[in-house]
């Protein structure tokens, strides 16, 4: 018993640097919308390219940072969600099947704001790398731009409340500190599904 509570390294240097950039990033770009523009676009260029190279880091990471090792099906994902609504869910090393499919969501909705926001900055600015496709005062797609950028910046927020409040109940449940694990990289190695 005493010796199945020893320590094990989860998350590796890029992830955890990946994780709080992001945040910091995030939050960033959020609240320098209206009037820091230069600001607002450094950090969603900063989203973006934590992004790309998290995607890249998925696939060629160490065991817990591969989308392999987190995504599950639709049946694994609906049984936890279940389990986690009468506090029985499983303990999961890497991330649990709900947290994978919110980490996907969150990836696919942070591309879509960083992706519309350098067309939008086109269109509207005709500033960045994509203000060649867009002619002169084309408010056609400035305003659809700004719609759909506008929107996926705050689904993405919403998740990331989602994704906050889950992060929460799932440490409540297990009596471990997951933010903390996302700081240091260490989770208590006994009694873990995967
Ligand atoms: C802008 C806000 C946030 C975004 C966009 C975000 C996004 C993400 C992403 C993409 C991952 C996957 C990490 C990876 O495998 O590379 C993740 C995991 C995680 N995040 Fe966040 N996050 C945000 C805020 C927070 C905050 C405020 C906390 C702390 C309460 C937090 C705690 C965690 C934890 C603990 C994990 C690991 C989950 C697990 O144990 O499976 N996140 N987050
Ligand atoms: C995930 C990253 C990003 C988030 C969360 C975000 C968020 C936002 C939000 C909430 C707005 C206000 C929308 C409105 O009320 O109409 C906005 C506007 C804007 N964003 Fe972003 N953005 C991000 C990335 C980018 C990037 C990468 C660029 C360009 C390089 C960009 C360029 C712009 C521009 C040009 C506006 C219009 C500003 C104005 O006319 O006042 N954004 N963004």
């Amino acid at each position: 018993m005493q010796n199945n509570t020893s320590l094990i390294k989860v998350w590796d240097p890029l992830v955890r640097i990946f994780h709080w950039s992001l945040v910091l990033s995030f939050f960033l770009a959020y609240v320098t919308e209206e009037d820091f523009i230069s600001i607002h676009t450094f950090a969603g260029y900063a989203v973006l390219v934590l992004l790309l190279i998290r995607i890249v880091w998925g696939f060629i990471g160490t065991r817990h940072a591969r989308f392999t090792d987190f995504v599950y099906s639709a049946q694994n994902i609906k049984q936890f969600l279940k389990d986690t609504v009468k506090l029985k869910a499983k303990r999961y090393i890497g991330h649990n099947p709900a947290g994978g499919a919110m980490i996907l969501m969150m990836i696919i909705s942070l591309l879509a704001a960083s992706v519309s926001g350098v067309a939008l900055y086109g269109a509207e600015d005709q500033a960045g790398p994509l203000a060649s496709w867009f002619s002169q005062g084309h408010s056609f797609w400035g305003d659809v731009l700004e719609e759909v950028h506008e929107f996926f910046a705050n689904f993405s927020l919403l998740l990331v409340f989602i994704h906050v409040a889950g992060v929460i109940i799932e440490s409540m449940i297990h009596k471990e500190n997951l933010a903390k694990s996302m700081i240091n990289g260490m989770k208590r190695s006994d009694n873990h599904n995967q």
